[in-house]
């Protein structure tokens, strides 16, 4: 049931998460499903729902800095306050060891916790009004795109499931995780924020991964994620994309490029492609059960790291995945 984000509603929302439920709540990036880090049972209700695998860790949605500082252990407490400083309200998720006692549906059974603190008034609002963080993955069913409309949620999960609607989501595309140690911050997920403006703003650099085994032991890089139903195929240049045009005859495709490029005025029916659209355009060709959505990368779209991750990842093959998110 999608509701506006009334006061009156953001109070049903507020005992509705006390009591153990799920809401789904904008943010700025994309929508999550939301339960308290405080209650087993809407945590469990959130995997349920979304048909999650239980080992991908949850992020924590704070309203302040003082509440993540909160729960992070204490040898990271000034490195944390400064990134954050630099970012919240904003894009960026903060991976940290934490303190306390937390959730395993929240950890995985890891030692740490991914933070972050959402850019949208009724996030914050209702995670003030209830005095706990939200434990919140992206609202979609398992393997779908995530969703950036409130429209979107209610059509994978169902109208049972409580939506607080924010309007079309500001960022579109799914905030960046950081693991943050003593002297590195290493890139997890590309996302909103690139790694440049983590440079330019904090003088810290964003290194990859660096062995193997530390990848396949960080969650959320072994799952096929973002991908919509209809075949994704990737095309560097215009000869290419006229050929896959000319191969998919009697197919029906959809066509996307960045916004500058030229095949927009010159293919009928072609869409723009950004960060904000991306989503929303697989969403429409599930929708429209087109077969195949056939991607310029152009320059624009190539030096965008978050763009083309999550373009790589839905053009994956199925097999040796499993799906995720
Ligand atoms: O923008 C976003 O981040 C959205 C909105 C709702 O905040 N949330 C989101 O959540 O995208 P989700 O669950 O779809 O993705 C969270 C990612 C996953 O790849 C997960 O594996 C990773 O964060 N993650 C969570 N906790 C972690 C931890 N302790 N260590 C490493 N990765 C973690
Ligand atoms: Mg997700």
């Amino acid at each position: 049931m999608i509701l506006p984000p009334t006061d009156e509603n953001i109070v049903t929302a507020s005992k509705l998460l006390k009591e153990g439920g799920v809401v789904a709540i904008p943010t700025e990036t994309v929508y999550g499903l939301a339960a308290s880090i405080k209650s087993e049972a809407g945590l469990r209700e959130i995997f349920r729902i979304k048909k999650r695998p239980s080992d991908n860790p949850l992020i924590v949605h704070v309203s302040s800095i003082e509440q993540a500082l909160s729960l992070c252990a204490r040898p990271l407490l000034k490195q944390l306050e400064q990134l954050a400083g630099a970012f919240w309200p904003g894009p960026l998720t903060i991976v940290v060891p934490y303190r306390g006692r937390l959730s395993s549906l929240i950890t995985a059974g890891l030692r740490t916790v991914a933070l972050r603190m959402p850019d949208h008034d009724t996030a914050l609002t209702l995670i003030s009004m209830l005095s706990s963080p939200l434990a919140a993955p992206s609202a979609n069913r398992s393997g779908r795109p995530s969703p950036t409309t409130a429209e979107h949620v209610e059509k994978d999960l169902g109208p049972q499931v409580m939506i607080l609607d924010g309007g079309p989501c500001r960022v579109g595309i799914e905030s960046t995780v950081v693991r943050l140690s003593k002297d590195t911050l290493t890139l997890l997920r590309p996302g909103a924020i690139s790694r440049s403006t983590v440079f330019e703003r904090t003088a810290m650099q964003v290194v990859d991964l660096q062995s193997q085994a530390d990848r396949l032991q960080s969650p959320g890089t072994r799952y096929r994620h973002y991908a919509p139903i209809a075949q994704v195929v990737l095309v560097v240049d215009i000869g290419e994309l006229n050929r896959q045009k000319e191969a998919a005859q009697g197919i029906p495709i959809a066509v996307l490029a960045s916004p500058t490029a030229q095949i927009l005025h010159q293919i009928e029916g072609s869409r723009p492609l950004t960060t904000q659209t991306l989503y929303s355009e697989f969403r429409r060709a599930d929708d429209l059960q087109l077969e195949r959505i056939l991607v310029l990368c152009d320059e624009t779209t190539a030096a965008d790291e978050a763009l083309m991750n999550r373009l790589s990842k839905a053009a994956e093959p199925l097999s040796g995945l499993d799906d995720e998110q």
